[in-house]
């Protein structure tokens, strides 16, 4: 834990709850790692008092905050400006200071294609890309393999809810069954799951993604990081595909935000470290 000084800089995340926050334990051990004398310190911010929180960020001098749910899409009135992608999503993850303004930004998407590169995948122009799910981080995803040039195939339980990802880029919406997405996926290189399928409690979970369709050096990434190998990666191991689970995009979208912040390139290594230890040190 970072010893705090008179001088200390502080950081923080917001959410409610926000003990489960994997974030504070990721910054602290960046600062740590760099010798920066900055402390990153968890706030619960009641929705209701989401305009006061930002008011305190002005006065008290606090020089960046992540934002989780539920606060992503009620921050953004409140600030002086919002990045273009911000405004596409509608969503905030990140505010940071630009010349005494404060801007609202979101590194969900560009986090998530730092994890592909990280996975190996850089180019995805052209490529078919499956998204299950059209939730935020589904609109996130979408908008940032848009954005790089794939074709991205969407499959959500309630078809209507995946409408909107079509203005934010998606080419197609697919049904949510078998034959649709196992269709979908033969003819694509990278499936992504944004869905709570499968994620503690629904740890037997499986999204209708049939076991053929998944193929050697296709790459599956699924959000989910608790459990660490959900049904559906450990289905794609199986089948020889490259498998990432939601922790690198964690990490990156925490570079991202710590390089708005302190302008200094994030030590990564150090970051995922941290937060593959916090996590395992919650199941012990
Ligand atoms: P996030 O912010 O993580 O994206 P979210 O906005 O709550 O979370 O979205 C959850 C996603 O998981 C949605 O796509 C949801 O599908 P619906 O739009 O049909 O609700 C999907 N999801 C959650 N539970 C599901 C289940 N049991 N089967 C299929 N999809 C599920």
């Amino acid at each position: 834990m970072a010893l705090v000084h008179g001088s200390t800089t502080v950081a923080g995340v917001w959410g409610w709850p926000v003990r489960h926050s994997a974030s504070p334990a990721m910054h602290n051990a960046a600062f740590a790692e760099l010798g920066l004398d900055w402390v990153y310190v968890p706030f619960a911010v009641d929705p209701q008092g989401i305009g006061e929180a930002v008011a305190g960020v002005r006065s008290l001098g606090i020089r960046g905050v992540n934002v989780t749910v539920p606060l992503k899409e009620l921050v953004g009135v409140h600030l002086d400006d919002l990045t273009p992608v911000a405004r596409r999503l509608g969503a905030v993850n990140t505010l940071f200071w630009d010349s005494g303004r404060l801007v609202g930004d979101s590194t969900d998407g560009p986090g998530f294609l730092s994890a592909l590169g990280h996975a190996g995948l850089r180019e995805l122009s052209g490529r078919i890309v499956v998204v299950l799910g059209a939730g935020g981080s589904a609109r996130a995803v979408v908008d940032a393999l848009a954005g790089a040039g794939a074709r991205v195939l969407v499959a959500n339980r309630t078809r209507e809810k995946a409408l909107p990802l079509l203005e934010l880029g998606a080419a197609d919406v697919v049904d949510w069954s078998e034959e649709a997405i196992g269709d979908a996926v033969s003819r694509s290189g990278l499936l992504v799951n944004t869905t709570s399928v499968g994620m503690v409690p629904d740890v037997d979970g499986m999204p209708p993604v049939p076991a053929g369709c998944l193929r050697v050096g296709m790459v599956v990434v699924d959000l989910i990081y608790n459990p660490p190998s959900t049904r559906l990666l450990r289905a794609a191991r199986e089948a020889g595909c490259v498998v990432q689970n939601g922790v690198e995009m964690l990490v990156r979208q925490g570079a991202l935000s710590f390089e708005r912040w302190t302008g200094v390139t994030a030590p990564v290594d150090a970051m995922r470290a941290a937060v593959l230890a916090e996590l395992a040190s919650r199941t012990h």
